[in-house]
């Protein structure tokens, strides 16, 4: 089973007795202000997002679940290839977790999955979210409104997007290539 080890924390693939855990993220106002669906009021709401996370095709995603010190804070990682999502517990927000765990998910996106790019769909009030992902070198490539109806309020998108770093390489050199053919 795939683990990955950073300074301060461990990832992993989900399990099924994660459930309380990420029902005590997703039931959370704070947490979930910017996220794609509200806050959760039942745990069978948690049970059907945890199965989705469990049911993910290698093929199709990539999904981290975040522990320090043995307690789950989060999860971070690609649902579906290529958007990136993370979620971190309020208690854990401010020292640098989630970019901690954002780095190898997004250095595996690249060396190990060979995607072009990985992108990003944040709402335009969700500053820490924008804060984070453009410290991880993500650039802005759009602006949509009323893209996402969430409950009863319109919700709009800032579409950011990170190149894989080999691409730009690649390109450099095909350029330099071509500067010196006949
Ligand atoms: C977005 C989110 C994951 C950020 O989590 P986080 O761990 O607080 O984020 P960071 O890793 O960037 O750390 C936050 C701060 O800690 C600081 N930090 C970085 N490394 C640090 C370290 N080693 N020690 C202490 N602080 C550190 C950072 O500088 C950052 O401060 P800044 O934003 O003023 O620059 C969190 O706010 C969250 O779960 N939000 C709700 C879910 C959500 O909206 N998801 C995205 C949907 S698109």
């Amino acid at each position: 089973m795939l683990e990955i080890r950073t300074d301060r924390l461990v990832l992993r693939p989900a399990r099924p007795g994660d459930l309380r855990a990420f029902h005590a993220i997703l039931s959370d106002r704070d947490a979930t202000a910017f996220w794609s669906t509200p806050a959760h009021t039942d745990i069978t709401e948690t049970q059907a997002w945890l199965d989705a996370m469990l049911a993910i095709e290698p093929a199709q995603g990539e999904d981290f679940v975040i522990e320090l010190d043995g307690r789950v804070i989060g999860k971070v990682g690609m649902y579906a290839f290529p958007e990136i999502g993370f979620i971190l517990h309020p208690d854990a927000w401010g020292r640098g977790f989630a970019g901690e765990a954002l780095r190898p998910v997004l250095d595996r996106a690249f060396a190990v999955h060979d995607l072009p790019t990985v992108e990003a769909d944040v709402d335009p009030r969700n500053t820490a979210s924008l804060r984070l992902l453009r410290r991880m070198g993500f650039e802005e490539t759009g602006r949509e409104s009323r893209t996402l109806k969430i409950g009863d309020e319109w919700c709009d998108s800032v579409y950011l997007s990170l190149k894989n770093p080999k691409a730009d390489g690649a390109r450099r050199e095909g350029a330099s290539a071509g500067s010196i053919a006949p």
